[in-house]
């Protein structure tokens, strides 16, 4: 089938390429001419593994190609995802001013029938504004609305859209209903929910609020565990243990961050309000996610017995979690932020991320970058690990203690097997741990 996928940002890019690999003849859509013309070469504007390979062989095969002009995109396609961006307006609603344009120029363009598709994080009720845009525009068209949210974590995209806990398709209209099942014809029949459009809409904000209203209650459980003498990592094992809480997302960190998490659960309070619903959970999850930042701050000033006036932290992490370059809403950032505010000395690493942390701590002269994360740990005085990386888990413990004069080490992300940290000679500071 001829699908047409406008954005090519993260969910536009890995749902197109992936859409290809399925066997469908994509073209994906994007305004931005050097996007465009970057993909044309190959060239992928984000890190995500495994993406240009992908790309490569459904470019061989002939299965997808990129254009400017949503008009010859749009030609002969019977699907057109919009997967535009959703940026946090000022009130904390999402902007839908790119997905709301996206649906006026499907509207200009078409001249058969389409099954218009949200992929983008939208507000419930986001569809039938949509339905009433297009109907506006071109009265004569016949289409369809339907919601199709993505579920997909960044650094494992791939996997996530190709082998998914399951698709959401809210849909109302037979006609859409069948093309969508022939979209995903390939993925097990129970996989995919059927659903009504405002439902399937919700579904997406209330599973980002889920899972981080579990990763901010593990961070509290995380405190109780230091103040009574419990293991985190034990109470975590316990709690995943019980099929109806799971074992995923629950390790404690310094907080919750990237493009989605934050910006939907204040999306989906701002939703609340505007229906007269209040959330006070979610609420709860903002405030503690918030503090988090704040209180792993002042772990690592505490490293220092209050005397931390121009110390030298090596700093491993920058992202806001491991396996991406993404720095939006990064704890890592905000922590590094807050650090170089107190006149502290920063050793920054990152596997990935330093291009755009640069970018986004430029005021910041007391900020060095480093490529190498042992080099970053030489003159420090003390070593904080901020992201997941798995590669810091395997760090040559015994190799930094006699290259680096520092003595503690603070895991924020508990990656470091405190042991052998120990043994190397370290003071180890892990989160919820004794
Ligand atoms: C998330 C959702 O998982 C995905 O389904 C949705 O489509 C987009 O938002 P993503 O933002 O890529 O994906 O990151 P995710 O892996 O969910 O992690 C979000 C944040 O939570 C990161 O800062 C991560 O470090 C943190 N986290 C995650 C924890 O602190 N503990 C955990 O146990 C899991």
């Amino acid at each position: 089938m001829k699908i047409t996928v406008i954005g090519t940002g993260y969910v536009g890019l890995v749902s197109g390429i992936c859409f290809a690999k399925l066997g469908h003849q994509v073209v994906c859509v994007d305004k931005d001419y050097s996007k465009i013309n970057g993909l044309k070469q190959e060239i992928i504007p984000i890190f995500e593994p495994n993406l240009k390979e992908l790309l490569l062989s459904v470019k061989s095969d002939k299965k997808i190609s990129f254009t400017t002009d949503l008009n010859q995109a749009l030609q002969g396609s019977q699907a057109v995802f919009i997967a535009v961006g959703t940026p946090q307006g000022e009130d904390g609603s999402a902007d839908l001013s790119y997905v709301l344009g996206a649906a006026q120029e499907i509207a200009q363009y078409s001249q058969s029938f389409k099954v218009i598709v949200t992929k983008s994080t939208v507000p419930a009720n986001t569809g039938a504004k949509i339905r009433e845009i297009v109907a506006k525009i071109n009265p004569q068209l016949d289409f369809a609305i339907v919601s199709n949210p993505e579920f997909l974590r960044e650094g494992s995209a791939i996997e996530d859209f190709m082998n998914p806990d399951r698709v959401i398709i809210g849909v109302e209209d037979e006609k859409a209903k069948k093309i969508m099942a022939e979209i995903y014809q390939d993925f097990a029949d129970n996989k995919i929910l059927y659903t009504d459009i405002i439902t399937a809409e919700l579904i997406k904000y209330a599973s980002n609020s889920f899972l981080a209203t579990k990763i901010s209650f593990i961070n509290e459980m995380a405190d109780l565990c230091e103040k009574t003498g419990g293991d985190i990592k034990l109470l975590s094992s316990g709690l995943g243990l019980d099929s109806r809480i799971g074992n995923k997302f629950l390790n404690p960190g310094p907080g919750f961050g990237g493009s989605c998490f934050p910006k939907d659960i204040l999306a989906i309070l701002n939703i609340a309000s505007e229906n007269g619903v209040k959330l006070s959970l979610i609420d709860a999850v903002i405030k503690s996610n918030k503090l988090r930042q704040e209180k792993m701050t002042a772990r690592i000033l505490n490293a220092f017995d209050g005397v931390y006036k121009n110390k030298k932290i090596a700093l491993l992490g920058l992202a806001f979690k491991g396996n991406t370059d993404d720095i939006r809403y990064s704890p890592a950032i905000k922590i590094a932020s807050n650090l170089a505010k107190k006149s502290l000395q920063i050793f920054a690493h990152d596997p990935e991320a330093i291009a755009n942390a640069k970018k986004e701590l430029a005021q910041f002269n007391n900020i060095r970058y480093f490529d190498n994360a042992y080099e970053a740990t030489e003159d420090a005085d003390l070593i904080v690990i901020a992201t997941e990386w798995k590669n810091f888990s395997e760090l040559d413990l015994i190799k930094i203690k006699t290259i680096s004069k520092a003595k503690k080490i603070v895991d924020l992300r508990n990656i470091i097997d405190a042991t052998a940290a120990r043994m190397a000679g370290f003071e180890y500071i892990g989160i919820g741990q004794k």
